[in-house]
């Protein structure tokens, strides 16, 4: 083991369901999916030096920063603790700063704690391979595979089975709302509902990888929505505005509540996001994986 003495930093990035799909509950409680994990450019930053304990911090905009737990429920502690087990780290002090709207479908919690593993590996001279934080990132929570990836998956399984997907550039809006959904809720929502499950993605992913924004706008789903959104009724009624407003096409992410909107190009999506308050405009991320 080589451990780092500096300061060692992360983005973690946020993430949109470019659909999602539920094929069944599972025995064990969990469901069964498939989904377009698609990393986007809104980013938590994440850094981690040498500490004698193991700690966590959170700042960034207050109202964010509140909403975070950070005891032993934040995501990023519980994946430093799985770490610490899994190759004898020590202690750490870990900073989040804080941009990912929380419990918004977008991946935030995991994607601090993607990027804690990724850090603390190499602050602790672990030197775990991809493989292996994988395995650990799924005990963590079932998002965390998939963030730690860095790129677009196809997602399967409980979330850990993963597929590089081919996306070209993508400009979205997201459209957070201020109160969150519970995963678990969500799931419960749709089991209660006896829905049948979404489309084959195939033609969906066909116009993704070819940057074909108004078929794939056109293609969008998540089977979670319906449940979620008749409990919330601003969901389908941003949905609606997004559409009017000329997005190619809208739909929640994750388990909610956030909703994005696909925009035919940077400046579109810019625009889009100036009519509704606190929308953010962000890019999707073709990318190369981030995580070594
Ligand atoms: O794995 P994670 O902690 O993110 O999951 C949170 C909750 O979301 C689970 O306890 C479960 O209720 C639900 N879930 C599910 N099937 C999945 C992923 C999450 O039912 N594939």
């Amino acid at each position: 083991m080589n451990a780092r003495a500096g300061v060692i930093r992360r983005e973690a990035h946020a993430k949109l369901n470019v659909f999602l799909r539920v094929l069944g509950r599972r025995d064990d409680g969990y469901h069964e999916l498939e989904s377009l994990v698609l990393p986007i450019s809104l980013a938590d930053r994440i850094s981690v030096r040498p500490a004698d304990r193991l700690t966590v911090s959170v700042k960034g905009a207050e109202r964010l920063a509140r909403a975070v737990p950070a005891g032993g429920l934040n995501l990023a502690l519980v994946a430093a603790l799985a770490l610490g087990d899994a190759c004898e780290g020590g202690g750490a002090a870990i900073e989040i700063d804080k941009q990912i709207p929380v419990a918004a479908g977008l991946g935030g919690g995991s994607a601090d704690a993607a990027a804690a593993l990724s850090a603390l590996n190499e602050l602790w001279g672990c030197d775990l391979d991809r493989a292996m934080l994988t395995e650990i990132g799924a005990c963590v929570g079932s998002d965390v595979p998939a963030l730690l990836a860095g790129e677009p998956v196809l997602m399967h399984g409980r979330g850990e089975l993963l597929a590089p997907a081919p996306v070209a550039p993508t400009s979205w809006v997201v459209v957070p709302f201020a109160f969150g959904v519970r995963s678990p809720d969500a799931y419960r929502w749709w089991d209660e509902g006896g829905a049948p499950s979404g489309p084959d993605p195939e033609s969906l992913l066909a116009a993704a990888a070819a940057g074909d924004a108004a078929t794939l706008g056109a293609l969008l789903f998540n089977d979670l929505e319906a449940p979620v959104s008749a409990r919330h009724p601003e969901i389908a009624e941003a949905k609606r505005a997004l559409l009017a407003a000329g997005a190619l096409g809208a739909v929640m992410s994750g388990s909610g509540s956030s909703v994005a909107g696909l925009a035919a190009h940077a400046a579109h999506a810019a625009e889009l996001a100036s009519v509704f308050p606190g929308a953010l405009a962000v890019s999707g991320l073709a990318g190369q994986p981030s995580v070594a």
